[in-house]
């Protein structure tokens, strides 16, 4: 018999692995994956391609519920395409990294990227990618709002020591205390923007913390995949 599908839930701060951990999990599990900070970075990226002034929240909300995304969903290669065009990269700018908490705060816009990830979740529990064996959603509000029913549910935190290492190392390719200082404002900056969506340094009901300062990549998997294990009888 064909098991049942699972769906897990994994938020976090910015830097805390987030990403790379969860498409681990998805490609061990064999299900598909959402990047719902993606989602959030492709509308921002819209809404700038469109001419639209982001300070105007009408215009932002009317601009994201006309675009034209498709979310890739294979771990492996998750693309993001709007309207044909592949934004994988320019998304990860440093100019729509600054944009995007101006249009993830706005609710109108909430409310239509939550339908299209409840969409894309759904999708995957009947057939899909996954053939329907199911998801992984990463983001901010997943555990909570998006699929407060999904499987398994994890926070995935790190101490600020160890995210601000973790970007440093990203971005300038080494961790050492000059490269650690000139990524903390940005960092903190990203936090403060954040906070106004999520209180993701606290679990809600029900959510297991993963704390994966002191763990590396394959132990951080392995600890996420245990939840799966434990919550969802996987
Ligand atoms: O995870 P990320 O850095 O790609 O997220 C980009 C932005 O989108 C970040 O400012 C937080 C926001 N976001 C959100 O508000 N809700 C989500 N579910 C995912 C991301």
């Amino acid at each position: 018999t064909t098991p049942a599908p699972l769906v897990v839930a994994i938020d976090g701060p910015s830097g805390s692995g987030k990403s790379s951990v969860s498409k681990a999990v998805a490609r061990e599990l064999g299900l598909a994956y959402l990047d719902t900070g993606a989602m959030y970075r492709a509308a921002t990226w819209w809404c700038v391609e469109q001419g639209v002034e982001l300070t105007d929240a009408d215009a932002v909300a009317a601009a994201v519920r006309v675009m034209p995304l498709v979310m890739g969903v294979d771990p492996a290669a998750p693309g993001v395409h709007v309207g044909g065009t592949d934004v994988g990269e320019a998304i990860r700018s440093t100019a729509i990294t600054a944009a995007v908490s101006a249009v993830a705060t706005n609710l109108d816009v909430r409310a239509e990227l939550r339908r299209l990830q409840r969409e894309a979740i759904d999708a995957e529990r009947t057939g899909g990618f996954s053939q329907g064996r199911g998801m992984v959603a990463e983001g901010r509000d997943i555990t909570t709002v998006v699929a407060p029913d999904a499987d398994a549910r994890v926070l995935l935190t790190a101490s600020e020591e160890a995210r601000l290492a973790r970007r440093a190392l990203e971005v300038h390719g080494e961790a050492g205390d000059a490269a650690v200082e000139a990524t903390r404002d940005q960092v903190l900056r990203r936090d403060q923007d954040d906070s106004a969506v999520s209180q993701f340094h606290v679990a809600a009901d029900g959510v297991v913390t993963v704390d994966s300062s002191a763990l590396d990549f394959a132990q951080t998997v392995e600890a996420v995949l245990g939840v799966v294990r434990e919550h969802a009888n996987r």
